[in-house]
């Protein structure tokens, strides 16, 4: 069965991706049933995205009665579910915004860097454009959110780039950075694809007093630590700061794409300015309203903070045990790290691990990234733990 899937994907798929050699069919929950008939424990929920779990039946039957219904208009007309979407969306952050839909986060960080970039242009008398990024960022993998992630092994083709991204050794560097052209400065709460590193939360409320003395706009990518990942609806109120823009996608849609920047500079984009033809659509609004429905319920009954302290304790269990493989615990909520002590050494875990059957990610050159389906189990999470001992064990 695996041959023949791997077979056509050569033939006709481009080889962007060094793929692990699975192949799933169905799931439950936390768990994926592969082609092969192996069930495995998932503790990545596809990046993030699964927030609900796999086979969920919330999901399921909204996209059956939106199917039955109407799936897309465009754009061009009123779209009830995308207002509607906004509005649930707007009231769980807390903030005053608002929203613009997109497909993906790296369209959702276009949105954040064009907001950004026309506020330069009408407010104040100098052009202004300059975007400063922290180092170890990722932001997307389109032209200008490429140029944004500030990684240069990413830079080596594709340009020339969009002239404007500053990068920023580290939080404290930013002020120094600070010039006349400076619209935004563009940050992930808690870096992702960088290696599950929370930046300080003194330092953050830092910045966000410095940016607001300057007119400067905070962006807060939260493409990934959004939609309850770091345990509250967005990371940002965990940090206790009103960012100028934010981003969302991944757990936003459970598996369904979808892409979101919302922002408090309201007034900046007008007709004509951005645009989507798919975004924030019949099917991925209603979807993402149904999510985020479960997961404020969730939420509020306690569940998802109880689940996540079982999580953690699981994880800090697991890495005491094995001081000698791993140096650090990081992370919030269900979105955990684990700093490996070389590269090499996780890659081993991660194929020791997929032949355990349970799924972990990597992140940056040596962290375990543990980003489980928002609605896991107990007996999931024991089950996938135990997995993971017998792998690491057969290290
Ligand atoms: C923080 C962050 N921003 C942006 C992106 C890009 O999102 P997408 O792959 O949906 O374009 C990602 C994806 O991993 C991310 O983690």
């Amino acid at each position: 069965m695996l041959e023949k899937i791997r077979e056509k994907e050569m033939e006709f798929v481009l080889p962007t991706y060094a793929r692990v050699d699975l192949a799933f069919e169905s799931g439950s929950g936390a768990k994926l049933l592969s082609v092969d008939g192996e069930e495995f424990i998932d503790f990545s929920s596809g990046i993030g995205v699964a927030s609900l779990g796999h086979g969920s039946s919330i999901i399921k039957d909204t996209i059956c009665l939106q199917a039955s219904k109407l799936l897309h208009t465009s754009n061009l007309y009123h779209i009830p579910p995308q207002s509607e979407c906004a509005k649930k969306i707007v009231e769980l952050s807390g903030y005053s915004m608002k929203c613009f839909f997109a497909n993906s986060g790296a369209e959702a960080n276009e949105g954040a860097i064009k907001i950004a970039r026309k506020y330069g242009e009408v407010e104040g008398r100098a052009k202004r454009y300059k975007v400063i990024t922290l180092e170890n960022s990722f932001h997307g993998r389109t032209i200008s959110t490429l140029k944004a992630t500030a990684q240069s092994s990413m830079h080596n083709y594709f340009g020339p780039f969009p002239d404007g991204f500053v990068y920023a050794k580290d939080i404290d560097e930013i002020e120094e950075l600070l010039d006349d052209h400076t619209v935004a400065v563009m940050i992930e709460l808690v870096q992702g694809e960088g290696g599950v590193q929370p930046l300080d939360r003194a330092q953050v409320k830092a910045l966000e007093l410095l940016l607001k003395s300057k007119d400067i706009l905070l962006i807060i990518d939260e493409v990934q630590t959004g939609v309850y990942r770091t345990g509250e609806f967005l990371a940002s109120q965990l940090y206790d700061i009103t960012p100028d823009i934010v981003t969302l996608a991944k757990g936003l849609g459970g598996g369904v794409p979808i892409g979101v920047v919302m922002t408090s500079k309201s007034s900046v984009l007008g007709h004509g300015d951005h645009g989507s033809t798919f975004g924030g659509n019949y099917l991925s609004s209603s979807v993402a309203i149904a999510v985020l429905d479960e997961l404020e319920r969730y939420k509020q009954s306690g569940l998802l903070d109880e689940i996540s302290i079982y999580f953690e304790q699981k994880v800090h269990n697991m890495y005491q045990k094995h001081s000698d493989l791993f140096v650090e615990h990081l992370g919030f909520g269900l979105m955990r790290g684990v700093r490996v002590r070389d590269a090499k050494t996780l890659s081993d875990i991660i194929a020791n691990a997929i032949k355990y059957r349970v799924l972990v990610l990597k992140a940056g050159r040596n962290t375990l990234r543990f980003l489980p389906p928002l609605t896991i189990t107990k007996e999931e999470i024991d089950e996938g733990f135990k997995r993971l001992e017998s792998a690491l064990s057969a290290l």
